[in-house]
């Protein structure tokens, strides 16, 4: 198993955050639960993955009769993107729903097609890529890290914050945008002539806050749940770029299970999986209606000019990032798409 590059304070931070969880589960787990399940994700509760994994959650413990039980660590409370991964694969962790744009930096790269800009024109092609041949194929792969990749859940579709409006190519120029750990999403800021600074998630708030970078994309529901309406003047509804999520496990805790219990485990996800979907499009929504109310960020949609030029501006990614995708995959996901 490869380790991942971190700095020396980061690994040592990690090495006692390890400490600590390997030791909570002996004192807090109650007498009847055989199982514990420690889930760690990085975004606010009222957000489409907090849903999902609470959901999960109360199903399990519903399910089992108590024998399993789940604890979820919310908003980056024990790990943060740069730790959770490490944490997973030390066992510190059972599971885990990193964004997509997560994989690439632990050695799976294929993973940031999902991050190619106006790859998706809507939710029904994201499906066809995540829930079909590819995307099963994309979750076997994560076996060679002893992961197990479970399934995938959409959050939505990104869009762009500043402190001015981002309506032309020209209007990214000069900007320090924070991007997740993805090389796509990097190449995507650069062409724009803006610089992507890559930073965890739990880390943007303070970043818009104190200046160290002047913009980012998210779905709304992490935009507002993270309240970066209090940094942004201006929100552009680009639909540029998707974020969704694979849930994945630690395979020695996976194999660990009783079948019956890996039933009552994937049976419970599903679900979740399921009610994740169902729920992520109506909190985008609820989000912007919030954020509409607050009137602290001015909202922006695109032209269909606009958009056709900032499609049109980014198109270089395509190329530019196929060798690290792989180009026959690529191809094969824009064939699937545009038969
Ligand atoms: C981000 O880092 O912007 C997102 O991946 C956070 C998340 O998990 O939705």
């Amino acid at each position: 198993m490869t380790g991942l590059p971190l700095a020396s304070a980061a690994r040592r931070r990690l090495a006692w955050l390890l400490l600590l969880a390997l030791l909570a589960p002996v004192t807090i787990v109650h007498a009847e639960a055989r199982v514990l399940i420690r889930f760690s994700h990085v975004v606010a509760e009222e957000t489409p993955k907090g849903l999902a994994a609470n959901r999960f959650k109360a199903l399990v413990e519903q399910r089992s009769d108590g024998r399993i039980r789940v604890d979820i660590y919310p908003g980056a409370s024990r790990y943060n993107d740069n730790d959770e991964m490490e944490a997973l694969r030390l066992g510190a962790v059972e599971m885990l729903a990193p964004s997509l744009s997560k994989f690439g930096r632990i050695g799976f790269p294929e993973f940031e097609l999902f991050d190619l800009p106006f790859l998706f024109d809507s939710i029904e092609d994201v499906r066809r890529i995540s829930q079909g041949p590819i995307g099963r194929r994309l979750l076997v792969q994560l076996g060679r890290q002893g992961l197990v990749g479970l399934g995938y859940f959409d959050n939505g579709f990104k869009q762009m914050s500043a402190n001015r409006p981002l309506l032309e190519p020209t209007d990214f120029l000069g900007l320090r945008m924070r991007v997740q750990s993805s090389r796509v999403i990097a190449a995507q800021f650069r062409v724009l002539g803006a610089r992507p600074v890559s930073l965890p998630f739990s880390e943007t708030r303070r970043a818009l806050a104190t200046g160290v970078v002047d913009g980012t994309e998210n779905p709304v529901s992490n935009f507002w749940t993270q309240r970066m309406d209090q940094y942004q003047t201006d929100l552009t509804l680009s639909r540029h770029g998707y974020i969704g999520y694979a849930v994945v496990a630690n395979r020695r805790f996976w194999q660990s299970l009783s079948d019956a219990d890996r039933e009552v485990v994937s049976s419970a996800l599903r679900d979740a999986l399921d009610f994740g979907n169902r729920i992520a499009g109506t909190q985008n929504e609820k989000a912007l209606e919030e954020l509409r109310q607050a009137g602290t960020t001015r909202i922006h949609t695109l032209s269909p000019a606009q958009r056709a030029r900032l499609r049109q501006a980014v198109q270089p990614v395509y190329d530019e990032l196929a060798g690290r995708i792989g180009a026959a995959l690529v191809q094969e996901v824009q064939e699937t798409l545009r038969p």
